[in-house]
């Protein structure tokens, strides 16, 4: 029963912060700092509450070698947020193989991408998640729980750093990659 409570406590507290965010995003009042910032320290800090979100056996979370990379320009507080938001829903929507972040370097910016093996979006559902309350199908709502808030937060806050996200994912059944990008210092 503690842990029911407990649950239902963080459940809360998650929704309640989703919705104060998108209220400040959308009156022009989140303000975002950017600051040179090491990224695997980000992901070292990430690493441990991500292993301890719900997950079916059968998943794996395969983390990536971050040695040698230059610093980007970030809200530290705001990327972790991002990033926690993408691996909650990775691993919210598979049921096995594996949830893994990589790590991809271009001139002048740094991609972080979410992989996983899960259900998949079909192209219709893809031109429109990053809207408010959007999901992919309504049942899913029910499946797996949810509101729809996380993916339009985490392009406002991306684009606020100066960066972007984008999904894509070869269809339904297929998993998906979710990919942010942002600027090296
Ligand atoms: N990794 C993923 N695999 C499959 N579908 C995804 C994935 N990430 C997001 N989606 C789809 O995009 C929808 C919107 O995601 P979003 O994070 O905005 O909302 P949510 O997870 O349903 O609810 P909330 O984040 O508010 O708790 C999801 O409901 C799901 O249909
Ligand atoms: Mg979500």
């Amino acid at each position: 029963m503690l842990q029911d409570s407990y649950s239902s406590g963080q459940h809360l507290l998650g929704l309640l912060n989703d919705i104060l965010d998108l209220a400040k995003i959308e009156s022009g009042k989140l303000e975002v700092h950017s600051e040179p910032f090491n990224l695997p320290v980000l992901v070292e800090e990430v690493k441990p509450i991500a292993e301890a979100y719900p997950r079916k056996p059968n998943v794996e979370l395969v983390w990536p070698d971050l040695s040698e990379l230059p610093e980007v320009l970030v809200d530290p507080s705001r990327l972790k947020q991002v990033l926690l938001n993408l691996l909650s829903n990775a691993l919210k929507f598979t049921k096995e193989g594996t949830v893994g972040v990589q790590v991809e370097r271009h001139p002048g910016y740094i991609t972080l991408l979410v992989v996983d093996t899960g259900i998949g979006v079909s192209l219709e559902a893809q031109t429109r998640l990053f809207q408010k309350f959007a999901q992919a199908d309504g049942g899913h709502s029910r499946e797996f729980g949810g509101t729809g808030l996380g993916l339009v937060i985490c392009k406002h806050l991306m684009e606020m750093m100066g960066g972007t996200i984008s999904l894509s994912s070869e269809g339904l059944g297929l998993g998906s990659t979710l990919r942010i990008t942002m600027p090296i210092a």
